[in-house]
């Protein structure tokens, strides 16, 4: 599967709905977001803990209100979507997998406020919530046994298998370049998948071809998306 990594950024302002729609019509089988809260407790959509590099505004997300964090400018005029939005868009389209970013700011209650929006949406079977913050895919899965789990990783473990039973997760989600065959077939053995991003050049995308994973997150949809079916 082909998941539009931020939605299309390639082509317009990265995790706005913008981005989003496009990645859909361009063929996307997943699409990917970054979730913080705000000061108000609720779910935005935005990759940086600081606004500077992507809005107009300053600071840290989660020192603004959801309502002063949409005022703000996320790139040609979009504003920084509700995570609501996001899966009311993508919900019967494409998959949508949410990053929640409790690293290496903590936002206690996030995992409540996720699961309890996604079940009040009936979004539970088509969204899949991934972290670098393994106890966080941990407590999801205490508290829903149905939604699909991945831990985000930057380098190869001795034990992927392990990692995945420990943490409660679905899928091994590593940066593409630390994956290998090897990796790939002791995470399905284990009865699991795999998931690797950034894949946005030649390398990555023979790397791919190579390993085999079952999902690939990418920047340039349109290209790396035609570039693997190839
Ligand atoms: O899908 C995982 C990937 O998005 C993690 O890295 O920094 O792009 O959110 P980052
Ligand atoms: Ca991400």
């Amino acid at each position: 599967m082909i998941g539009g990594h931020r939605g299309n950024p390639a082509q317009h302002p990265e995790n706005t709905l913008r981005s989003f729609r496009s990645a859909i019509e361009v063929g996307c089988d997943l699409i990917e977001c970054d979730v913080h809260l705000s000061s108000d407790g609720r779910l935005v959509v935005i990759h940086d803990h600081t606004l500077e590099r992507t809005t107009n505004g300053k600071g840290l997300v989660r020192d603004h209100t959801a309502a002063e964090l949409r005022r703000l400018d996320a790139g040609h005029g979009e504003r920084i979507p509700l995570l609501q939005e996001v899966v009311e868009l993508a919900i019967g389209k494409v998959g949508l997998v949410i990053e929640i970013k409790q690293v290496p700011i903590q936002y206690p209650g996030l995992e409540d406020k996720l699961v309890a929006m996604l079940r009040q949406l009936g979004a539970i079977a088509e969204c899949a919530v991934v972290s670098f913050h393994h106890p966080s895919i941990r407590v999801l899965r205490e508290m829903e046994a149905r939604l699909q789990l991945g831990i985000l990783e930057g380098a190869r473990p001795i034990d992927p298998a392990r990692m995945l039973k420990e943490s409660g997760a679905d899928v091994f989600s590593p940066h593409w370049g630390a994956m290998d065959p090897q990796l790939v077939k002791e995470v399905h053995g284990a009865g699991g998948a795999v998931g690797v991003w950034p894949v946005d050049d030649d390398q990555a995308v023979a790397w791919c071809k190579f390993c085999k994973p079952d999902s690939v997150f990418t920047n340039r949809p349109v290209e790396i998306g035609a570039a693997l079916r190839s």
